[in-house]
């Protein structure tokens, strides 16, 4: 498309934007070419203020519709991918050299660094959580412009194949218009696991091992390998019916299969390269002991030790290869080997033979022990073990509860366990865990759920001996309310062996998988200290914590949003996290936190930079989880150089949290909290009475949401395997969180990343005390620049089009208005708070992008606010169904992290 004014600073988004107007024109049809110029143009005027611009919308045919919606969501896709090269998004000043200069600046020298990452564990856990929009073809295409784009960078005319490098960018973008944009099918499971193995294999895999090799740099010695990815996709089936013991397993088999083929590949690729002849230079014992045992008896290798050892080593590989997945290794390879019992006999003979280079060196130069390939072979041993990623399982405790109530009734243990109170629960399940005899029995009929539950279970329990025990190591119980809903988990794994009582001879219980709790709701939050220890006070516990040093606590961020507002959720998260430390410090237990965040700002979503440096003092202890979900891991983990810079950010805001000492003076801790449990206080009287009224039932709010947002719409776009609600209710209780936030933000909304604020703000008296914690307090900075950002993408008058939807006007009088004040008030006091006297006015970047942005939106709002109100008013034209899930498409696009 010609060029916008606003991006010619930006030359790849004019440069994409020329091939997309290119595009359109040769493939649509110049008619088409001008009608989207046009609205194009007079949009961008209108966000100059020209308020009375017509944009010509409803000159546009159906058809027409469609191809223009498509052409702006593509152009949105570029802008997006331009903007990732430029670092716009990405985590910048993040790198650990930077993060180390800081902690040396504050006195914090290499050696605490070191104790630190010697037990520190940073993972980013992929979800299947339904926000991506994108079919991963549509992504694929966008990797390929992004890799052309590369090579443009560096001056070349020509691809290493021979083909232009322009008329490559060209095609894919032609290619990328003449792809559907919406899925055809519903996703199933198995799409999940194959999209995170994709992830996990051509990115994760690589960018670790070349990350360590740079940390290694920086710190002048080598690094615990202390980043572990995980994955929830075939394990998480908390209000998932189709994640089953079957989708585990097949999981967990693909995993291990990908991490073994690249293993096999990476050793055969060592092999040629470590040529190293017994003529030139003598081998140390260890390596010649590998290359006898190896089998390995050609002649044209009998000099070449390292060689011979390797193909030992591959042989073995073969047969472990063999073992795990069932199948002869791709490439079977000529020689015998016995399988390597576990990953670390598989490191141990790498070791081998990284010792003898170094022994190699200690002759010469230094040129052959550092790095290099396998020294990341190695890291790749450490860190993804034959499993790849450590799979969590997860489950809701209400299902617990009654899978475990029916095994104990039909086992004649308890009749109505779900009758009993919590502390009757507590000692009967206590009883029960120090009886090592299951209850389930294979004569009983049980009911599909404990059928299942208890299938799966089984499933994680061979997992386990199969791929060893890292492959399972947490299973997460969502709705945590109580000690009985982990001991309850407890109860399960002791049915399949994953749970040990302790021995009449005073060995202690011990648990193959920890029980962790989800906290989730702002009640569950503040219980949640109470509930940890009560926990830990549990004898069992104390032997299962004392073996492992540490335990688990997630802790749910847009749940929390969904039941008490923006501000209450992320202030009760941070008060649970600091009273769970002195919990945990009592106990003498290890704390890990489990942040389970989206992309969205209403999901506990923004900068996880800023977020973990965010975080409580104390409360990182080098060890962190984050889930990593839906859009934003291909935006963070699209390509092996942004996995790389999002990854070393991570890890630099962790030494840093953990490291750096306390921002703030036990004064102002002390002054600052007190303001946030007041400002706490107001938002959340605020957000509760608009969305729940004050008899916490609003049917009222309940059909103005539905009717003026495309909630209903939204789950025709096939984008996850889940179901939207975990019930067959409407309330906004049983809502998942996702389908809440998306549908806020299409309608520009956006009402759970910031509702209440702007009440609570102008509500506090003191305005400079606001100032001064905007100033100084990490916190309530970082909180205050998610909502600013939330604010700039939303848009009151376009809203105000969406509320005309509803079809009950005196109810969208009644609702929308508050909702506009809202945000008028949140607007202001933002200003008024950061001293700003326009939004974004600190972050020019971030500005000249979501201006950038504001004018491809609003015609998309507009056309789908149309589209939404025929298909409301009857009109069964299949192509208006289409159009609002392309414009739906389009919309998230362009907002990018919208849900
Ligand atoms: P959940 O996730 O619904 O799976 O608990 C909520 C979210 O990620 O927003």
């Amino acid at each position: 498309m010609a060029t916008l004014p606003g991006i010619a600073n930006n030359p790849d988004i004019r440069f994409l934007g020329k091939l997309l107007g290119d595009v359109i024109r040769a493939y649509g049809g110049d008619t088409l070419y001008q009608r989207t110029e046009y609205i194009r143009a007079a949009s961008v005027d209108r966000h100059r203020g020209g308020t009375d611009v017509d944009l010509g919308l409803d000159r546009l045919s159906l058809d027409e519709t469609l191809d223009f919606v498509r052409g702006f969501m593509l152009f949105s896709m570029l802008a997006n991918l331009a903007e990732d090269r430029q670092g716009v998004t990405a985590e910048r000043g993040a790198d650990l050299a930077a993060a180390l200069e800081r902690l040396a600046g504050e006195g914090i020298d290499k050696a605490q660094v070191m104790h630190l990452l010697d037990h520190a564990l940073i993972a980013p856990v992929l979800t299947a959580h339904p926000t991506e929009v994108r079919r991963k073809s549509m992504i694929d295409h966008r990797n390929r412009i992004a890799a052309l784009m590369l090579l443009r960078d560096g001056g070349a005319s020509e691809t290493p194949d021979g083909d232009n490098v322009e008329e490559a960018i060209l095609r894919q973008i032609a290619l990328l218009w003449q792809t559907r944009v919406l899925r055809r099918e519903r996703l199933y499971v198995t799409d999940e696991v194959e999209t995170a193995l994709s992830y996990l294999r051509e990115v994760f895999l690589p960018a670790l091992p070349a990350l360590y090799q740079r940390w290694d740099r920086a710190l002048g010695e080598r690094v615990p390998s202390f980043v572990r990815p995980g994955s929830w996709i075939g394990g998480d089936r908390d209000g998932n019916p189709f994640v089953t013991a079957d989708s585990l397993t097949t999981a967990l088999a693909k995993a291990s299969e990908a991490v073994l083929v690249y293993y096999l590949d990476a050793v055969h690729a060592l092999g040629a390269e470590l040529s190293i002849s017994t003529d030139l230079a003598p081998a140390d014992a260890g390596v010649q002991a590998l290359a006898e045992a190896s089998g390995d008896t050609a002649e044209s290798r009998s000099d070449e030790p390292y060689r011979r050892a390797l193909s030992g080593i591959y042989a073995r590989l073969a047969a472990t290869h063999r073992a795990l997945t069932g199948k002869p290794a791709p490439r079977p390879g000529a020689l015998k080997g016995e399988r390597y019992p576990d990953p670390q006999a598989f490191r141990a003979d790498l070791v081998i033979i990284a010792r003898a280079l170094r022994q190699e060196d200690h002759q010469g130069g230094g040129a052959l022990s550092s790095g290099g390939a396998l020294g990341r072979l190695v890291r790749a041993v450490e860190t993804f073990g034959f499993h790849l990623a450590t799979l969590d399982l997860r489950q809701n405790s209400a299902v617990h509860e009654r899978v475990v109530a029916e095994l104990l009734k039909v086992a004649g243990v308890e009749a109505d366990y779900l009758s009993l109170g919590e502390s009757q629960r507590v000692s009967l399940l206590r009883h029960e865990l120090s009886n090592a005899r299951p209850l389930a029995s294979p004569f009983a009929a049980y009911s599909e759920e404990t059928q299942s539950e208890l299938a799966i279970l089984r499933a994680a329990a061979q997992a386990h001996a199969t791929y060893g025990p890292a492959c399972i190591t947490q299973h997460i119980v969502s709705m945590a309310q109580s000690v009985s809903d982990l001991l309850e988990l407890n109860i399960l794994l002791k049915e399949v062996g994953l749970y040990r009582p302790g021995g009449a001879s005073g060995e202690a219980s011990s648990a193959a998988i920890m029980a962790v709790p989800l906290f989730e709701t702002i009640g569950d939050l503040e219980a949640a200290p109470a509930i940890m220890t009560e926990w830990f006070a549990l004898p069992e516990v104390r032997g299962i914590t004392a073996a492992r040093s540490f335990q688990e606590v997630m802790i749910g961020y847009s749940d929390s949003n969904k039941d008490g507002g923006y501000l209450t959720s992320t202030w009760s998260l941070s008060k649970a996290s600091t009273a769970l430390k002195s919990v945990f410090a009592d106990a003498g237990v290890g704390m890990q936190l489990f942040h389970g965040r989206g992309g969205a700002v209403g999901r506990g979503g923004g900068s996880s930079f800023a977020a973990i440096r965010a975080q409580p003092p104390g409360t990182v202890q080098g060890r962190i989880r984050i889930t990593e979900q839906g859009e934003v891991i291909a935006g963070k983990y699209g390509t092996r150089e942004s996995a790389m810079t999002n990854l070393e950010a991570m890890a630099s805001a962790t030494l840093l949290a953990s490291l750096e000492p306390d921002a703030l003076s036990a004064a102002d801790t002390a002054r600052f909290s007190a303001a946030m449990d007041t400002l706490s206080a107001s938002a959340f009287a605020a957000y509760r009475d608009l969305v729940y009224g004050s008899n916490g039932n609003d049917a009222g709010f309940r059909t103005f949401f539905r009717q003026m947002t495309p909630l209903a719409e939204i789950s025709g776009l096939k984008i996850g395997s889940r179901p939207a609600s975990r019930t067959k209710s409407d309330r906004i209780e049983d809502l998942r969180a996702i389908p809440w936030v998306f549908s806020w933000a299409q309608a520009r909304v956006m009402l759970p990343g910031w509702y209440g604020v702007g009440q609570a703000l102008s509500a506090f008296p003191d305005k400079g005390l606001l100032a001064e914690m905007a100033q100084g307090w990490p916190f309530f900075a970082a909180s205050l620049a998610n909502m600013e950002q939330v604010i700039a993408k939303s848009d009151m008058g376009i809203a105000a089009r969406y509320a005309g939807l509803v079809e009950d006007r005196a109810l969208a009088d009644a609702i929308f208005p508050r909702i506009e004040s809202g945000w008028q008030q949140t607007h202001d006091g933002l200003l008024q708070v950061t001293g700003q006297s326009r939004l974004l006015e600190a972050h020019p970047a971030l500005d000249a992008s979501i201006r950038l942005r504001l004018p491809y939106i609003e015609p998309l709002n507009l056309l789908q606010i149309e589209l939404i109100k025929r298909r409301r008013a009857g009109d069964e034209d299949a192509r208006i169904g289409e159009g609002i899930l392309l414009s739906i498409n389009a919309i998230a696009t362009a907002l990018r992290n919208s849900g």
